[in-house]
């Protein structure tokens, strides 16, 4: 038996601390909150995707009555992102959260399903993405999804 850990690496910021893009990202990531569909969790996402061209594509969380048809904020901007501009890497992505008008005190955290996706993405791309994750107090950097997401699956389980 042999027993072994795996370190996550982040680093926390404040708003100002961060570049002006990166800045800029998180507030279009707050902004889009307020354009949430969630009549039904209250819990209002935004996302803001950053390509490699200086585009910034947005979404929101889109609920729905039947609530596995609903959309993650960040598949929404990812995939809206990479419809427009299939050949253009993804170089950062910013979350943001509110409910009931306030931003969550403590960074949001990507489902395991938007996780998987933005894992793809950085596949596809062959690209790492930064990860910023916005709370009132503090933004939490990742500078790749593979670090929130260690023993994933892709296109290389796939082969072996
Ligand atoms: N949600 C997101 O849009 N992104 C996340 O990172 C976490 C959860 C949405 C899904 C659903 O509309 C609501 O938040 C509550 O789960």
């Amino acid at each position: 038996m042999e027993k072994q850990s795996i370190d996550t690496e982040f680093t926390i910021y404040s708003l100002t601390e961060l570049s002006a893009i990166y800045q800029q990202l998180i507030l279009k990531a707050q902004e889009q909150t307020q354009k949430a569909y969630a009549p039904y969790s209250h819990y209002a996402v935004g996302a803001a995707v950053l390509l490699e061209n200086g585009e910034i594509f947005a979404g929101s969380n889109q609920e729905n009555a039947a609530y596995p048809s609903g959309l993650c904020a960040e598949r929404v901007a990812l995939f809206y992102a990479n419809a427009q501009y299939p050949e253009v890497p993804v170089k950062a992505i910013a979350v943001a959260a509110s409910v009931n008008g306030d931003f969550a005190p403590t960074p949001v955290s990507p489902c395991g399903a938007c996780r998987q996706v933005i894992l793809e993405t950085e596949t596809r791309f062959t690209q790492p993405i930064t990860l910023l994750l916005h709370g009132k107090e503090q933004i939490y950097m990742f500078d790749s999804i593979t670090t929130l997401l260690p023993f994933s699956f892709t296109e290389a389980s796939l082969k072996q």
